[in-house]
């Protein structure tokens, strides 16, 4: 329909005008895919590159052309007639450049601002994905690498519900392994009405859990029965899943106060989940013949690994791989999602290797990587401190979430009352707007580099208000929003009673980058990579910095469309900062 046509991102559209060309210029050769890409030449906005490719297929046959230039020549004659092409010019080895229609460009700006920032919504051949990210330990240290997953993973989710694919956002929370017979025969001993044992009363679950293991490895007696307590766990003894329960419920609560501090929504279905659905799992990949008996243990043995993945462990217990493969498998069938998306450090790479091999022999997944139901691992480097070693405390103790937001927030609050807001905001105003930045400085300090990479860990470099940082750009936005609101009109009347010009270059430049946000949004869903729009952030505000500098807003003879501009900026800005988990500031 037309209404699709209108939200197709600025590339696609190109696409298929170029398409349309490719077809007439060498009707000969058929299904070329066209190659377009945005470029930051003076030349265009956008460039085809499809021409040395067809050269390629047809020269030394009877032709008309040439050589490569020449075959550009002729895409460029024979693209169709366009309202959102100005010009075209062809360049060195056959290059055609697009420059776009600023008339067009202002108006699909001005539609945006009417229609709201949806209309630019990325369209992904997907309908329901999960996403299994955050997923912590119970009883363990929920560290940073875990707060690393949620915050990665929290933005993959928001990057794909905005782009209307219904997303599962799934803890897989530890909550089944071997460690629990050690904590409740410890909670049994260390209390007699332990059923009464509340949070209060056991207090720090990771001091727990230490208790508990200095027990288990120093007394045998202990380690006997907190082995059988397993057993009898896993029996379904009642006495031992309420405790179980209990502890869980006291980790629950932990994790959610993070959670909610960072705006994260999750719906926990941890490994213990999946426990009932792993027999007949494993004996639907015995009968396609995947899994054989190899030293007491049933393992699956897997090409291009040198060690088998174990899905029976020689005691007959299960493992986190037999976890896994049932939960993709309850995913698939039960769930029907198409893409599953797993969030850890890249120490877990080899794992989901070796799972989702698997599951492609067993027919679970496609084993074309561009074809779904299909499952991704996005995997993240470590944590460093200022030492370049593990981010460890001082008492080298693994960092506490809670305490680290705790410092960022408290930071941030120090600075807005140095600066003289102590006397001008509310504390409501104070506590929230010290929220607002150093929440997500800590996020934006995670997902702007490479998520593959290591990353340093710095209050200072992560609240700085100059360079990359989401103070920085938290100003920025605040500002634009402070123009607008200084030059006192309306900008809802504006929007649809005044027109967007780009006539000065700084406007056009803008205006193109603003246009490109959803094939920006496109691409880091597509490649799951939260840093590509980051960047597409930063450097916004790096245009909108540009023109309002060579370009007078309020009192100016294009007073309304540079408004209007502001407008769309603000607007973009916010979205991705909704994007990335951060919540905007209006005034600072
Ligand atoms: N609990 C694991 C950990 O802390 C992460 C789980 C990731 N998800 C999964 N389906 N394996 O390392």
């Amino acid at each position: 329909s037309t209404m699709a046509n209108e939200e197709e991102n600025v590339k696609r559209k190109l696409a298929k005008l170029f398409e349309v060309a490719l077809k007439v210029t060498v009707p000969s050769v058929v299904d070329v895919e066209p190659l377009v890409a945005a470029c930051t030449g003076k030349f265009g906005d956008y460039q085809c590159n499809n021409a040395m490719g067809l050269w390629s297929k047809i020269k030394g046959k009877e032709t008309e052309f040439k050589g490569p230039p020449a075959v550009g020549q002729a895409i460029m004659r024979n693209l169709p007639q366009s309202d959102i092409i100005e010009s075209c010019s062809v360049a060195g080895p056959g290059f055609v450049n697009v420059k776009l229609s600023r008339n067009w460009m202002a108006q699909s700006i001005q539609r945006m601002l009417i229609d709201g920032i949806d209309a630019w919504a990325p369209r992904l051949p997907v309908r329901r994905a999960v996403v299994d990210f955050s997923s912590p330990n119970i009883a363990k240290e929920m560290h940073v690498g875990h707060l690393r997953s949620t915050i990665i993973g929290d933005t993959i989710a928001r990057m794909l519900e905005f782009s209307r694919v219904e997303v599962l956002r799934r803890n897989h929370v530890g909550d089944w392994g071997t460690q629990f017979g050690m904590l409740i025969e410890f909670l049994f001993e260390k209390f007699s009405n332990w059923e009464d044992a509340n949070e209060a009363a056991i207090g720090d679950l990771q001091e727990f859990y230490k208790e508990s293991k200095k027990r288990f490895d120093s007394d045998p007696d202990f380690k006997e029965r907190a082995q059988k307590a397993v057993v009898r766990l896993q029996g379904g003894e009642q006495k031992y899943r309420k405790a179980w329960t209990q502890i869980c419920e006291i980790s629950r609560n932990e994790f959610n106060r993070v959670y909610q501090r960072l705006g994260v929504q999750l719906e926990e279905k941890g490994e213990s989940f999946y426990n009932p659905y792993i027999p007949a799992v494993l004996e639907e990949l015995t009968s396609k013949n995947l899994v054989e008996d190899s030293q007491g243990a049933r393992v699956i043995f897997l090409e291009g690994f040198n060690i088998p993945l174990i899905v029976v462990k020689s005691d007959g217990g299960y493992n986190y791989a037999s976890t896994d493969l049932a939960a993709i498998w309850y995913r698939l069938n039960e769930e029907k999602a198409e893409w599953m998306i797993y969030v850890t450090d890249v120490g877990q790479q080899q794992h989901f290797d070796m799972v989702f091999k698997a599951a492609k022999r067993a027919g679970w997944l496609s084993t074309d990587d561009n074809a779904y139901p299909k499952a991704s691992h996005v995997g993240f480097g470590l944590v460093l401190g200022d030492d370049k070693k593990r981010f460890r405390t001082r008492s080298s103790e693994v960092v506490r979430l809670a305490d680290l937001l705790d410092e960022a927030k408290s930071r941030c609050k120090t600075t807005l009352i140095e600066r003289g807001k102590g006397d001008e905001w509310t504390e409501e105003e104070l506590e929230q707007t010290a929220e607002a930045i150093g929440y997500g400085a800590v996020k934006y300090a995670d997902l702007k580099s490479n998520r593959l990479t290591n990353y340093t860990f710095s209050f200072d470099q992560m609240l700085n208000d100059k360079g990359n940082t989401a103070v920085y750009l938290q100003y920025a936005h605040a500002r634009i929003c402070s123009i607008i609101r200084k030059s006192g009109k309306d900008i809802e009347e504006l929007k649809s009673m005044g027109a967007i010009v780009l006539d000065h270059a700084d406007e056009r430049a803008l205006g193109l980058h603003l246009l490109q946000f959803s094939e920006v949004v496109e691409e880091a869903c597509t490649n799951l990579l939260p840093n590509v729009l980051c960047e597409y952030l930063y450097n916004l505000s790096e245009f909108f910095t540009t023109f309002y500098s060579n370009c007078q807003v309020v009192g100016s003879a294009e007073e309304t469309s540079r408004l209007l501009l502001c407008e769309a900026t603000a607007t973009v800005m916010r979205k991705c900062f909704y994007l990335l988990g951060i919540v905007p500031v209006y005034k600072i």
